[in-house]
């Protein structure tokens, strides 16, 4: 006669191929039903239509089968909800279980790319600036930790205070700005590890006063890694603004972090193209970068299309020295491509 126990006993062999740790610690096993020499097994992965399913399903068969007296096994896929995922995650990076942080703005909108250098950070300063001046509370929270730039940006040259383990952001223009490039010193490159960002992030949200903005941007680092996790689990509010450039193939990398917030439960919003167009003279428009990549990506993850910024010197000079296109009619045709774009995302709101 077989027993769970044995059956258990047998599955703390079973590695999970990528995480190398027993299924039984992971607690991937969900259920073992024995009838006889039949022996059912129910198995929790933590990515549905996880890769390695079909390596999992060998092991397991292999294990339980060399069991004396079992016959034949049956295993069962399901997958683990976004719970159970946090724990996995706690247990592998030795972290205690997160707590989700206290609210700490209305809406939070973390602009994401699928690569550095397309404007991210340029559009999350601009669209602060452009909420701002249609007198909403701002907070911005550069969480780009591999290179800040927003403190620049917003034209920011104070650094925050510190108060008994409370973190008083730097204000400017009514926007609030915090900043891992507050904490370092200049051109010093900042090698992370996983539970120090995450610890660093977590920070940010809860130790910062932010004193309840009505928006939060974020500014997040481009690609897929250990930050956007982060947000995902302690910000379960996040929504996810994608800037992509118009190439089809940059939309295609942007594509992946629309991919990837769906998986960890990240909702999107909608998606900026930035450097769309430039501005011949006689206002014609040239496409150095071909076109409709942002319009495609968002037709492709069913989401919003949110509006394009052209290409043009006095952004980046802008942008680069912390001077607003806002407060100056020569740059005011600039700074409408950006209000008509906050006009679109405060229609969701
Ligand atoms: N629409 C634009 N027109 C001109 N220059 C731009 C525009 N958007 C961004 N830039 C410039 O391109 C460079 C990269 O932008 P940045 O916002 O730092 O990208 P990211 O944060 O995605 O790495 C900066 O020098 C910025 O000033
Ligand atoms: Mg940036």
């Amino acid at each position: 006669m077989i027993t769970r126990e044995q059956v258990t006993d047998i599955l703390r062999t079973v590695n999970d191929p990528e995480l190398h740790r027993s299924i039984v610690d992971l607690k991937m096993v969900d259920r073992i039903e024995i009838d006889d020499g039949l022996v059912e097994i129910g198995i929790k992965l933590t990515i549905p239509g996880c890769p390695m399913k079909a390596r999992i399903e060998s092991d397991v068969t292999k294990a339980v089968t060399a069991l004396e007296g079992v016959r034949k096994v049956n295993i069962q896929f399901g997958s683990m909800n976004q719970e159970e995922k946090a724990a996995v995650r706690s247990m592998v990076l030795g972290q205690p279980e997160p707590e989700e942080v206290p609210h700490i703005a209305d809406h939070i909108l973390a602009i994401s790319s699928g690569k550095g250098g397309v404007g991210k950070s340029t559009v999350t300063a601009n669209l602060a600036r452009s909420f701002a001046e249609k007198g909403y509370k701002v907070g911005v929270l550069d969480a780009d930790v591999y290179g800040f730039s927003i403190p620049r940006m917003l034209g920011v040259t104070t650094k925050p205070t510190v108060v008994d383990n409370m973190i008083i952001p730097v204000e400017q223009n009514n926007i609030k700005v915090i900043s891992m490039g507050f904490f370092v010193p200049d051109d010093t490159p900042v090698i992370w590890r996983g539970p120090l960002l995450h610890k660093t992030i977590t920070q940010f949200m809860t130790d910062v006063v932010w004193d309840n903005p009505d928006i939060l941007l974020m500014d997040l680092p481009p690609g897929t890694g250990d930050v956007t996790i982060t947000i995902g689990q302690k910000l379960t509010a996040a929504q996810l603004i994608v800037v992509t450039t118009p190439q089809v193939a940059a939309a295609n990398v942007a594509g992946r972090v629309a991919a990837m917030a769906e998986k960890i439960n990240i909702s999107l919003l909608g998606v900026i193209e930035n450097m769309s167009y430039y501005q011949l003279p006689d206002n014609s428009k040239e496409f150095i970068f071909g076109q409709g990549g942002g319009q495609l990506l968002a037709d492709r993850a069913g989401t919003a299309f949110f509006g394009e910024i052209p290409l043009h010197r006095i952004i980046r000079e802008y942008a680069d020295s912390g001077k607003s296109l806002f407060d100056q009619t020569n740059t005011d045709h600039l700074a409408d491509a950006f209000r008509v774009i906050s006009d679109r995302i405060a229609a969701t709101f």
